[in-house]
């Protein structure tokens, strides 16, 4: 049979470059749509990209203008994996110390920048007669605007939002440079509280819309979740679904990962990776449960509640091993709360194969989201068999199960939910977790069922190929 075309845009994708679960999206959903599409995934080629390792070469250029003024666009490709990447590089996009900018705050020419991405994209488009584009988050948005208003691009667009809280809000005065018409400045498509708003447009002009999990697509045509979009989203969620994420299962196993001391199929395969990171740290007790963070520091992932709450766990018979980065003035409480507790330690950056040695060695997953649209740690650390402890939104709705109703037969992974985000209720979900951890035995056979549960692509991307199916027809 022959295999449809898919171009899949999106700013950042592992492993060329990642600040967050997007880019694991981007990088697993591509490879499981590959066996149905031909897909072609195309990113900037930002200065961090390691275009020698990657074996990326230049394979033409061509000339976009964009409010009048004419860029030259070097396309860059190179095949990974078995999936094609397309690689957008102008020394405007791609030469800065930062994907965004510093972590106080996003560049200020972003608009700009992720405008002459969206124009790239929409000339691969008029290049390359692709049936369907599939586009993410607010930095491809301006993309199903550019393909409305040009009619020889017959292109259907599927528009994913996999954060709400990043819309790409810039000042009005970026629309003569982006070259967008001053008509759409308007309540029904860019404008928002005075500003112009790049989700608007994917949430306007796309065919369709997805975001990263059924609960999150609900949540966020509420006030409290919404982003002050909640009323927009109304008008279209005719064409809104949500299609809960996957993770890569090859990339994400313990029973294959070099990462690891040693490899295992179950809850007791754990202890050597234990050892090995309490030693690494600098912890002791193997025997004590062990509860691990990893992610962003940045307020959506509950980073103020883990810093009131940090010292009365650290009371606790228990380690705490946290990772990653993020806003500075989070780092620097964490890192202080780190040094007053010696069960605690805190590793700064972003470290793929450490976070794997973490998720294999942590008896229990640390996610106090306030907001989590799917989240993609609860389910790693299911199939590394660590159980997660969670606030009750999102995709962690759709994923976590309380584990006071274990059943074996059920597809579904089991954890530690607690509804309401204060410190009290986290503090006491870890007391409880340490009471279900000295249960050995229960304890072990929810870890055993966790690491079986498929949260692979498999479902989630047949969803997808029905809604593209839909678009063409
Ligand atoms: C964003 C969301 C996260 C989601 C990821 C991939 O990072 O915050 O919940 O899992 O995108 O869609």
């Amino acid at each position: 049979m022959n295999k449809g075309r898919l171009l899949f845009a999106s700013s950042e994708v592992y492993p060329f470059v990642k600040t967050g679960g997007l880019a694991d999206v981007s990088h697993s959903l591509p490879r499981a749509l590959n066996e149905t599409y031909h897909v072609c995934v195309v990113l900037p080629l930002y200065g961090a990209i390691d275009r020698k390792g990657f074996k990326i070469k230049k394979i033409e250029s061509f000339e976009v203008v964009m409010g009048g003024v004419s860029y030259d666009i070097q396309l860059y490709a190179t095949r990974y994996e078995e999936i094609e990447y397309r690689f957008v590089y102008s020394p405007l996009l791609c030469d800065r110390e930062f994907i965004y900018g510093p972590p106080e705050a996003g560049y200020e020419d972003n608009g700009l920048r992720f405008g002459l991405f969206s124009y790239a994209i929409a000339e691969m488009l008029r290049r390359e007669q692709y049936p369907i584009v599939h586009l993410n988050d607010w930095q491809c948005a301006l993309v199903t605007l550019l393909v409305k208003e040009d009619p020889s691009i017959t292109t259907k667009t599927l528009y994913t939002i996999h954060n709400l809280a990043y819309q790409g809000s810039f000042n009005p005065s970026v629309l003569s440079q982006i070259g967008i018409d001053e008509r759409y400045y308007t309540m029904e498509a860019l404008e928002f509280y005075n500003q112009v708003n790049f989700m608007k447009a994917g949430i306007a002009f796309a065919d369709s819309i997805t975001t990263v999990s059924p609960t999150y697509a609900k949540e966020i045509l509420t006030s409290e979740f919404g982003c002050g979009l909640e009323g927009f989203l109304s008008v279209h969620k005719r064409k809104l679904h949500g299609i809960l994420n996957g993770i890569d299962s090859e990339h994400f196993s313990p029973v294959n990962d070099k990462a690891l001391v040693e490899c295992y199929s179950n809850a007791k395969g754990k202890k050597a990776s234990k050892i090995d990171l309490l030693k690494a740290l600098g912890l002791k007790g193997a025997t004590k449960p062990l509860f691990v963070f990893i992610g962003r520091f940045a307020h959506q992932k509950g980073i103020d509640l883990l810093v009131e709450t940090l010292p009365k766990i650290a009371e606790l018979e228990c380690n705490i091993a946290l990772l990653g980065e993020g806003d500075e003035s989070y780092s620097d409480s964490l890192s202080a709360i780190s040094e007053q507790y010696g069960n605690i330690v805190l590793t700064s950056g972003y470290d793929e194969a450490l976070s794997h040695r973490m998720y294999a060695a942590g008896d229990f997953l640390l996610m106090p989201s306030l907001f989590e649209p799917c989240g993609l740690n609860q389910m790693i650390a299911y199939a590394y068999g660590a159980v997660p402890v969670v606030s009750h939104v999102g995709g962690l709705v759709d994923t976590v199960k309380k584990y006071e109703s274990f059943d074996e037969q059920s597809p579904s992974g089991f954890g530690l939910i607690f509804s309401t985000p204060t410190s009290r209720s986290l503090l006491s979900a870890v007391k409880k977790s340490c009471e279900l951890y000295s249960d050995k035995k229960f304890f072990e056979s929810i870890v055993n069922h966790n690491m079986k549960c498929d949260y692979s692509w498999s479902e989630s991307a047949k969803e997808y190929i029905k809604i593209y199916k839909r678009l063409i027809k």
